[in-house]
């Protein structure tokens, strides 16, 4: 395949960015699109030309880092799939596609592709853990959970965090991330004592960073590469309200 490629180029956040025409050609369409883009850098190493900085790590779909906006669309044409998992099958031959990164004043840009979510963490840091107790390890039965709760938490807990549902919200909101990283700890009896605080304060994190509020527009279900549901941002809401009330 050969394919024209408008990548978006910035040095920082401090500086201005500006889009950049590259060829990528004999691209087999069974790379995946981040191995596409590393033969497109080394084509640049060897002209002396600084490569495209892009983020990455697992290359499986599970840690979140891959995110890139790919012809408007948050981790690009396919469903349910991360930037890492795409294959250039699903792109023709002679395609134009244009890359940038993700676009929301929380996640300024480090470098060309690259973005900061480090707000993320700071959201996490407000209430996403649980207590950890001391003493010997409790025998993994003591707690029965039932299976419904435990399927709806591991739902919630396949988020990756890699910030898709902010790129494509319009609001730049992240209820969507935090939604499901307050529900699938809420959901659980270990994640019970500190529920109304996690929801609280993990909320007010969120609008500290400067995430938009939620318009329920869905843009954010529709590019989740795990599928995570519109559902949680109502059972989030649902807590709020409810923790709001009891510490009134
Ligand atoms: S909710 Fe989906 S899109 Fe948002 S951070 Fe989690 S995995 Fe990514
Ligand atoms: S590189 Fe880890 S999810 Fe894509």
């Amino acid at each position: 395949m050969n394919l024209t490629l408008r990548i978006w180029r910035q040095n920082n956040s401090d500086t201005p960015g500006q889009f950049v025409d590259y060829k990528a050609d004999d691209i087999s369409p069974d790379m995946s699109f981040l191995e596409m883009l590393d033969i497109v850098n080394e084509g640049l190493i060897k002209r002396g030309e600084e490569p495209i900085a892009f983020d990455h790590d697992c290359r499986e779909g599970i840690c979140g880092t891959c995110g890139m906006v790919i012809n408007g669309t948050a981790h690009g044409p396919l469903g349910a799939t991360t930037t890492c998992q795409l294959h250039m099958r699903h792109f023709r031959d002679g395609q134009s596609i244009t890359i940038e990164p993700w676009r929301a004043r929380p996640f300024p840009v480090i470098k060309d592709l690259v973005v900061d979510r480090s707000a993320f963490d700071r959201v996490i840091q407000a209430g996403g853990y649980i207590s950890v107790r001391t003493g010997g390890t409790p025998d993994g039965n003591a707690i029965p959970i039932p299976k419904p709760d435990a399927d709806l938490s591991m739902d919630a807990a396949a988020c990756i965090g890699c910030g898709a549902c902010v790129a494509a919200c319009k609001n730049a909101s992240a209820m969507l991330f935090v939604a499901a990283k307050a529900s699938h700890l809420n959901i659980l009896p270990q994640g019970k004592p500190e529920k109304d605080r996690r929801v609280l304060n993990m909320v007010r994190a969120m609008d500290e960073e400067g995430f938009g509020n939620c318009t329920v527009m869905g843009s954010c279900e529709a590019v989740c590469p795990k599928e995570i549901s519109l559902d949680f941002i109502s059972r989030m809401n649902r807590d709020y309200l409810k923790a709001l009330w009891r510490n009134r």
